[in-house]
């Protein structure tokens, strides 16, 4: 009876299974780079119990056995990586890390947006590159955030009313930016007085940065599409802090290259940790490695959380962050 974590995890979440005394192999001792498939499939065979990344891919097989997995405890809120409805059919408990990094990941989608608008990385390279000659009254221009002298306020539109999409309108909020959202269930909506529900083209087509905070499941795949794109205003920047498949990323390439769209920023992408090499020659971008949770307080309390899930279900315990098992999106 032991656990198998897939990837090194913070102190914090072996210091919890330690003073609990069960047997656990981690499989790789590695930062850098996800577990390979075959390892973990051979791990899974091992190990009744997983603490997984989202770099890990669980499909059906690995929870099916033999043996049939007892859990699966990912140090993650995404759950993309795992194929959910297998995972109710077969009965194995699914928990994930909800909460904890919702503010750490809107501040980040609050930065990216910033540094977009402000053009903060050309900046950055303007200086390193010795290329700030003087102040000039045209250098760097960017596009204002909060209201502009004339008083007019700039409109953010948030793709996905849940938990860090709240976030990011309380963080609207300080900049008198005004908000629209659109989220399938209006009514998240509705319990926030200072923000618009919208639908999602008009979102588009009226918000001067756009936020994405949807999962990704088959509905949300391509949501950010040619179409929808051609729906911004030339002014416009778009955030992704979602998930990269949420947008296809070869339409943003076109549309940030012909200038259809004033920036982006990104933190995901549509094929981690492979990036669109149209993105890479762009200066209208601000690209992360997907660090949205990446603080040292948060990844040490979604490791306590993960590690936590994983010896209650080696227990047969429910976990007390345990996912519904309707094994829908
Ligand atoms: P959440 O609280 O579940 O919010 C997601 C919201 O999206 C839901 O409230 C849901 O509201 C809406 N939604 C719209 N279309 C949906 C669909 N087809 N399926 C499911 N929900 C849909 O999740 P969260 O904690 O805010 O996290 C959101 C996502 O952010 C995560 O799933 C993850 O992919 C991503 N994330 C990324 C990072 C990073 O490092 N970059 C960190 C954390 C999270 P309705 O039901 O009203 O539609
Ligand atoms: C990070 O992307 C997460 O889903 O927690």
């Amino acid at each position: 009876m032991s656990i198998f974590v897939t990837r090194r995890i913070p102190e914090s979440g072996f210091a919890v299974l330690r003073a609990a005394g069960v047997p656990f192999e981690v499989g790789q001792d590695d930062d850098e780079r996800p577990l390979d498939p075959a390892l973990l499939r051979a791990g899974a065979r091992r190990h009744p119990v997983l603490l997984c990344q989202l770099t890990d891919r669980i499909d059906r097989e690995i929870l099916g056995g033999p043996p049939r997995l007892r859990g699966v405890s990912q140090m993650a809120v995404g759950t993309d990586n795992l194929d959910l409805v297998a995972a109710a059919e077969l009965g194995v408990p699914v928990a994930n890390t909800p909460g904890v990094l919702t503010d750490a990941t809107a501040d980040l989608a609050f930065a990216l947006l910033l540094a977009s608008a402000r053009r903060v990385v050309e900046g950055h390279h303007c200086v390193t590159g010795g290329r700030f000659f003087a102040w000039g009254p045209q250098l760097l221009l960017g596009s204002g955030v909060g209201p502009a002298p004339d008083g007019t306020r700039k409109t953010l539109g948030i793709v996905g009313f849940g938990r860090i999409g709240r976030a990011m309108a309380r963080r609207a909020a300080g900049f008198d930016l005004r908000v629209l959202a659109w989220s399938r269930r209006r009514e998240s909506v509705a319990a926030s007085p200072d923000v618009h529900w919208c639908e999602l083209d008009e979102l588009f087509a009226q918000s001067d940065y756009v936020s994405l905070h949807v999962p990704l499941s088959p509905s949300t795949r391509h949501l950010v599409d040619a179409r929808r794109l051609a729906l911004m205003k030339p002014t416009a920047h778009l955030i992704n802090t979602a998930r990269g498949p949420v947008v296809d990323e070869a339409a943003l390439v076109d549309a940030l290259r012909a200038r259809r769209l004033a920036g982006a920023g990104l933190d995901v992408f549509e094929r981690e940790p492979i990036v669109h090499e149209g993105l890479l020659g762009l200066d209208n971008v601000v690209l992360l490695p997907h660090v949205g949770s990446g603080t040292h307080e948060v990844r040490t309390r979604m490791a306590v959380m993960a590690a936590e899930s994983a010896l209650a279900f080696l227990r047969g315990e429910r976990a007390e962050w345990e996912l519904e098992r309707s094994g829908r999106d």
